[in-house]
């Protein structure tokens, strides 16, 4: 016969299915809702102040996190570039860090007369953990040699210095965006300004957004800018270069001027 339960019954049968569920060892309760864990890592919200009347006031949105200011102070603080390695390494508001394998920092001779800013990891650098050592950079590497500079030359005023506007691969390696670009920023002057290289070389159009302000490699290649008071020069991306081989005729031609500029000062 199937019974009826009244409400003392209702409560044994309840409370054995909490004690077996605690047997079991579920110590934790949970909502019926999924909650993003990783979201609530960032935003814990505020406790909610209670009215006048002791009731507490609706839940408030968290407050925005402001990546620039958070990215400002961290680069602020390195002394160093190990420091700043370190800071970029702990700065966790730049989502790209959760789908990247390795942090990309540099490669070359930080004491290097010539500092050469790409765009962002690829495959490869994603998986080696160093700048430009895909298809690209092999390219990168004889433009270099064309000039006899490279990043592992024997005479120290022949080297080169390597690092990207983002130290993390996009997926698909798609273009960084504005606000991933913004947020790095402090980090990448930070970087120019340790590393203190005579003259800068902005390779594609991430770099020349980040530093120049500017887009349209095309039209500014080879027009030489002042950025953190040193000379620098826009040029064709390797990895455009490699996609539009006729273009190689004016990263020749830049090569060229650089070389030039590097005995003059
Ligand atoms: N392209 C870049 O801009 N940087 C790299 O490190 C590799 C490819």
């Amino acid at each position: 016969m199937v019974g009826v339960m009244d409400s003392a019954d209702t409560y044994w049968h309840d409370r054995a299915l909490l004690e077996w569920q605690l047997e079991l060892g579920a110590v934790d309760a949970i909502g019926n809702d999924p909650v993003d864990r990783y979201a609530l890592e960032t935003a814990k919200p505020a406790p909610k102040p209670a009215t006048d009347a002791g009731t507490p006031r609706p839940a408030q949105p968290a407050p925005e996190v402001d990546a620039v200011a958070i990215a400002k102070a961290a680069a602020a603080s390195a002394s160093d570039l190990e420091g700043l390695a370190a800071a970029m390494q702990g700065f966790e508001q730049c989502e790209l860090k959760r789908g990247a394998r390795n942090f990309v920092f540099c490669d070359g001779q930080p004491s290097a007369r010539v500092m050469i800013v790409g765009e962002a990891p690829g495959r490869e650098e994603d998986r080696a953990g160093k700048p430009f050592v895909g298809r690209a950079g092999q390219l990168l590497d004889r433009m270099l040699d064309a000039i006899d500079l490279g990043r592992a030359h024997d005479d120290p005023a022949r080297a080169v210095y390597i690092t990207n506007v983002l130290p993390w691969r996009p997926p698909s390696n798609r273009t960084p965006d504005a606000a991933e670009i913004g947020m790095m920023l402090p980090f990448l002057e930070r970087h120019i300004a340790l590393a203190d290289p005579d003259l800068l070389v902005v390779m594609g159009n991430t770099p020349c957004q980040a530093l120049l302000g500017r887009t349209g490699i095309t039209r500014i290649r080879g027009n030489w800018a002042t950025v953190l008071d040193k000379p620098c020069l826009p040029m064709f991306h390797p990895a455009y270069l490699l996609r539009n081989p006729i273009a190689k005729r004016e990263a020749w031609a830049d090569l060229l001027d650089l070389n030039a500029r590097l005995r003059e000062i």
